[in-house]
């Protein structure tokens, strides 16, 4: 299975039809369009910093008849909290991030480690009891490494009474991508 099928995998169990998700990466809105269609009563905000990434999903969207169950936000996910009510903390059942740049995009608008380290650190208050985290992270870039290493700092940081698990892909690409699933004690 492909690591970005694994991560919403793991989230499909987790996720309640009236959960806030966070979609921190929204790129072409794979992730958004599958979190959109777990909810019924919830809402998912997602987030790029480039606003073709921004169209493109909310395009897709459309397409989908998902358009209301989601809030696009064209901001860094640093920002995160700035955008959802304050009334939300504690209440985000899934946040899922795929790192990297935009497939067929420009190579230079990748995540960093310093921003991926701020949202994923305010997520460990957002998320509710139960709540779960995926990271896809990519190595093969400049800086893709160090991200990685950064976001496995992070999971080992967390509260021993965090579930967490690391899965690096099987398939051919050398260094693979990894995933990350980190889910909060119930
Ligand atoms: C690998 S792509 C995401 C793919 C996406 N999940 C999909 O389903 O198509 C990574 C995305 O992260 C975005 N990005 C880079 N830095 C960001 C940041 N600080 N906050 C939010 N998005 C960011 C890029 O613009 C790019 O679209």
């Amino acid at each position: 299975m492909r690591l970005v099928a694994a991560a919403q995998a793991a989230v499909r169990p987790v996720l309640q039809p009236d959960d806030v998700a966070v979609d921190a990466t929204a790129g072409n809105g794979h992730d958004t369009t599958f979190l959109a269609g777990e909810l019924s009563s919830g809402l998912v905000y997602a987030f790029d910093i480039q606003p073709q990434a921004i169209a493109a999903t909310a395009e897709r969207l459309r397409r989908l008849g998902l358009v209301d169950r989601v809030k696009l936000v064209c901001a860094g996910h640093e920002q995160f909290s700035h955008h959802l009510p304050a009334s939300h903390v504690g209440r985000v059942g899934a946040a899922m991030f795929n790192l990297g740049y935009l497939p067929g995009g420009h190579h230079d608008l990748v995540t960093r480690p310093e921003s991926t380290m701020a949202a994923l650190r305010s997520l460990e208050t957002w998320l509710r009891p139960g709540g779960i985290v995926t990271i896809v992270a990519y190595r093969g870039h400049a800086g893709g490494e160090l991200e990685t290493l950064a976001v496995r700092q992070w999971v080992c940081s967390l509260p021993t009474s965090w579930e967490r698990s690391e899965i690096a892909s099987a398939g051919r690409q050398k260094p693979g991508p990894v995933l990350f699933v980190a889910r909060k004690a119930i």
